[in-house]
C-alpha cells in the first residue's frame, strides 16, 4: 500500500519524507487553511519536496469552473492531481479533465455507488472517508470493503485512497483491505511506529548494554 499524508505543513511533509516511506500527499481546503497558507504556494513547495502524487482541491462549483481551475492547477506541477468533490458537475469536469490527461481525485467519497460513478467518469483516485463515516455511527472499513471488491471486479484503473484516517487501525484496515493508498495525518503516521513493547525493549537492550561495560 502506497503511503500518503494528509497535510499542508511542510515541516511535517519533510520530516515523513525523511523516513523513505512517502509516496504523495493529499490536501485539503481545511488543511490549507489551518497553515495560513495559500494552495498554490504551498502545493508548488510541496512539490520541491515530494516525488510524487500531490492533491490540490478546487473550490468551483460548476463543471466549466471546476475544469478551468483543473487546469490551471495541475500547470503547478506534473505530479498535481485535482481534487473534486464528488458530485454531478464534479463527473462532468473529470470527464473532461481526464481526456486531457489530467488526474482527477474525487473526493468526499461515502458510498461504492459514488466510487463507481466517479470511477466510471475517469476519476484517476477515489478517496473514501472512512472517519467521517465512523463519526456518525456507521463503519467506514465496511464502506471500504465494498470499494475494494466493486472496483475488483471490473478491473477499474482508479485507485482508492483510504482518507480519514484517524488512528492506526484504519491505517492497518485499508492495508488488510488492499486499498492502494491511505493518506494519512501525522500524527497518526508517528503512532503506527510506537509501540509500548518496542521502547521497553530498546530500554532494556540499553541497560544491558551499560551491565556488559562494568
Ligand atoms: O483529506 C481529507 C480527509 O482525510 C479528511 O479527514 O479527519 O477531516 O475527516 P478528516
Amino acid at each position: 500500500m502506497k503511503i500518503f499524508i494528509d497535510t499542508a505543513n511542510i515541516d511535517m511533509i519533510k520530516e515523513v519524507n525523511s523516513w523513505g516511506i512517502l509516496d504523495g500527499v493529499t490536501t485539503n481546503p481545511s488543511l490549507i487553511a489551518k497553515e495560513k497558507t495559500d494552495l498554490r504556494t504551498c502545493v508548488k513547495k510541496i512539490s520541491e519536496i515530494v516525488d510524487g502524487p500531490i492533491s490540490a482541491e478546487a473550490i468551483s462549483m460548476d463543471a466549466e469552473a471546476m475544469v478551468k481551475e483543473g487546469r490551471s492547477l495541475s500547470k503547478i506541477h506534473p505530479n498535481i492531481n485535482v481534487k473534486l468533490p464528488m458530485c454531478i458537475e464534479a463527473m462532468k469536469a473529470t470527464n473532461v479533465l481526464a481526456s486531457e490527461g489530467i488526474a482527477v481525485n474525487m473526493t468526499l467519497i461515502f458510498s461504492p455507488q459514488q466510487a463507481l460513478l466517479a470511477a466510471k467518469a475517469g476519476a484517476r483516485y477515489v478517496s473514501p472517508f472512512v472517519g467521517r463515516l465512523d463519526d456518525i455511527g456507521q463503519v467506514g472499513s465496511e464502506m471500504l470493503a465494498q470499494i475494494v471488491a466493486v472496483f475488483r471486479n471490473y478491473d477499474f484503473d482508479t485507485e482508492i485512497i483510504a482518507a480519514s484516517i484517524r488512528h492506526p487501525v484504519h491505517a492497518f484496515e485499508a492495508a488488510a483491505l488492499g486499498c492502494d493508498i491511505a493518506t494519512i495525518p501525522y500524527d497518526v503516521l508517528k503512532k503506527m511506529v510506537a509501540h509500548p513493547k518496542t521502547d521497553e525493549g530498546i530500554k532494556l537492550f540499553l541497560a544491558d548494554h551499560e551491565k556488559s561495560k562494568k
